[in-house]
């Protein structure tokens, strides 16, 4: 293909990551005409309301509700999806890559769920299809996994990689703020996604976990093979417990691969102060991944927002435009080849912290250690506070099986000194 004099960009959606391409693509476009090798210029922009105030000078014309002014347009040659969800985000990505526009995206919710189609699509029309901010917002990972540490064997992927709940549970620790202000916050700061129990639920970082375990393990890995849970349950009483033991609580994306197969889950987890995942404040995500060539690597920045997510889009933007230039495609495309087995959560083995409600008399210490122990379940630590008649247990154990640990709670919920088990969290990262 000849040099193109200027590569056209259909954006689809001025919310949050629509609004920062739009001000990256302007405020520094002398730069990325440089390094793409020619200007980059939005010619129409999708979205569902025209006359909305979106805190920005937009060229009239530009803005429209009908998909086909970017669809058919031929100066377009990279439609940039950010509007979320799966339909009609799938629906319009197919349609552009088969009309031979190449996709770039943040959508992880669509990668996660349709990545496979949509990667044939793109190989099928000989187009890119790039999604770097779609897992950890302005985080370079996608990339690195899939060509930069491509050498390896990845044997682990961890990480913070949902930033609405870090800056949640940060303003909590922090601040004492509660849940429901803390989610106000980070949606005023437009982290949350449309609906924000994705976030707080752990859906999100389940979807992102199932994209990196998928490519740093060469296998399909599916939403529904990943163990969520959310932070909803963590209360004010869990972050202090956690912090009088020298722990905070983070909700964390865990991915192993190993000989029995491999591990994704996400949950809040107690991580101790002093490991680096616990200094992760704020909107900031981090991740770990471990290779048998490199070892550890880790990887931090800012995990959603406006100019941190746009940033990744619009570099994926300036590699797609150098593509076409040159007539080829870019990075390697699905590199699903194995199919690894996951393990089911009762195999999976970690510390755990228990809070108990309980009577306030003699024999219900050793009542409750004998449930433990009659379930291979030993106790590190146990702490009890005294409430009037009732008394608050908490206790760490040391690493045991997950089968093993539910098996003790089904037994300790049955005894009638026991009011409540209160809360079970997991403990990472000793
Ligand atoms: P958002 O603020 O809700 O913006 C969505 C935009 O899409 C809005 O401009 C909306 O138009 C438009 N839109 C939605 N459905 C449409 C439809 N059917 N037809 C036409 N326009 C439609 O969302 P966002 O935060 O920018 O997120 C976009 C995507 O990026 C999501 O997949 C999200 O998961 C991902 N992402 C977000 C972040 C972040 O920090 N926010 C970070 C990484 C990835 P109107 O404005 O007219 O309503
Ligand atoms: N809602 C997401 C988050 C946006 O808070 O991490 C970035 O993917």
């Amino acid at each position: 293909m000849a040099a193109k004099k200027e590569i056209g960009v259909g954006l689809l959606g001025m919310g949050t990551v629509g609004r920062g391409v739009y001000r990256i693509l302007n405020d520094n476009k002398a730069g990325i005409e440089q390094k793409a090798g020619a200007p980059i210029v939005i010619k129409k922009i999708l979205v569902r309301d025209i006359s909305k105030d979106r805190g920005l000078a937009i060229s009239t014309g530009l803005l429209t509700t009908n998909i086909n002014d970017l669809l058919e347009h031929p100066e377009i040659d990279i439609i940039v999806e950010a509007l979320g969800g799966i339909n009609p985000a799938l629906e319009y990505s197919l349609e552009a890559l088969a009309r031979g526009k190449s996709v770039v995206t943040a959508n992880k919710d669509m990668i996660a769920l349709h990545g496979k189609e949509l990667f044939a699509a793109a190989e099928a029309n000989k187009r890119d299809l790039f999604f770097e901010a779609s897992v950890a917002g302005g985080i370079p990972i996608i990339r690195p996994l899939k060509e930069c540490l491509a050498a390896n064997r990845i044997t682990q992927v961890i990480g913070i990689i949902n930033g609405t709940t870090n800056y949640m549970l940060t303003r909590m620790t922090g601040e004492g703020l509660g849940f429901e202000q803390a989610l106000r916050e980070a949606q005023a700061m437009g982290y949350a996604e449309a609906d924000p129990s994705a976030d707080v639920e752990g859906y999100d970082a389940a979807r992102k976990l199932a994209i990196l375990a998928s490519i740093a393990f060469n296998t399909r890995v599916s939403l529904d093979q990943v163990h969520v849970e959310g932070v909803t349950r963590i209360t004010a009483e869990d972050i202090a417990y956690a912090a009088n033991l020298n722990y905070v609580i983070k909700l964390l994306g865990i991915a192993r691969d190993g000989a029995d197969g491999i591990e994704v889950r996400v949950h809040p987890a107690l991580l101790p102060k002093t490991h680096p995942l616990a200094s992760v404040n704020d909107v900031f995500n981090a991740i770990f991944v471990t290779g048998d060539a490199v070892g550890d690597v880790m990887f931090y920045g800012r995990g959603a927002g406006e100019l941190p997510t746009a940033s990744a889009v619009t570099a994926d933007v300036m590699n797609a435009a150098r593509n076409l230039t040159h007539g080829c495609t870019g990075m390697i495309g699905c590199t699903c080849f194995a199919e690894k087995p996951v393990k089911s959560m009762g195999l999976t083995s970690t510390e755990y912290y228990i809070r108990l409600g309980v009577a306030d008399k003699p024999g219900v210490l050793a009542s409750i250690a004998y449930i433990f122990g009659k379930n291979d379940v030993s106790l590190a630590s146990v702490i009890q506070h005294t409430t009037g008649k009732a008394a608050e247990l908490i206790l760490i154990t040391h690493e045991v099986l997950e089968k093993n640990l539910q098996e003790a709670l089904k037994g300790i919920k049955e005894l009638p000194v026991v009011n409540e088990v209160s809360n079970m969290i997991r403990v990472e990262g000793h």
